[in-house]
């Protein structure tokens, strides 16, 4: 396919796929919070892979968040997409953001299975800060 005749969705699409491989291989916010106050693990039984969310807060925003675990490059990339979305939000903000928000920041169509992957870092933020709460 030549440039000029290259279809312009493919070539947004191509753009997302490299953002995603992007922060695949290099993640936002990586690694573990000392004394977070909100720390959750949630896997994709589907496959097994697994993300530790941390965040620690400040008047209930978010002054810190990071992730750790392993799995595909959406459960990844999604999560280090959304670590950026969140930092410094409230936890009423982080709540209500959607399964398709984070689709979004993908910027490319997931399906349905790979919906799951996109959302694994999303489910462990929900469910730590649901956690959180009920203490
Ligand atoms: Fe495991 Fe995507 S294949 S989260």
């Amino acid at each position: 396919m030549t440039q000029e005749n290259m279809d312009p969705s493919f070539v947004g699409e191509g753009m997302y796929r490299e953002n995603i491989l992007d922060h695949y291989k290099n993640p936002h916010n990586k690694g573990e919070i000392e004394n977070a106050e909100i720390k959750f693990t949630e896997n994709n039984p589907l496959c097994g892979d697994v993300i530790t969310i941390n965040l620690k807060l400040n008047d209930h925003k978010v002054d810190d968040i990071k992730f750790s675990g392993q799995g595909c490059a959406i459960s990844q990339a999604a999560t280090s997409m959304l670590t950026d979305e969140i930092s410094g939000k409230t936890l009423e903000e982080i709540k209500n953001i959607k399964r398709e928000d984070v689709v979004n920041l993908l910027g490319i169509d997931v399906g349905p299975v790979r919906t799951k992957c996109a959302v694994l870092g999303l489910v462990a933020i929900k469910e730590g800060i649901k956690e959180f709460e009920n203490k």
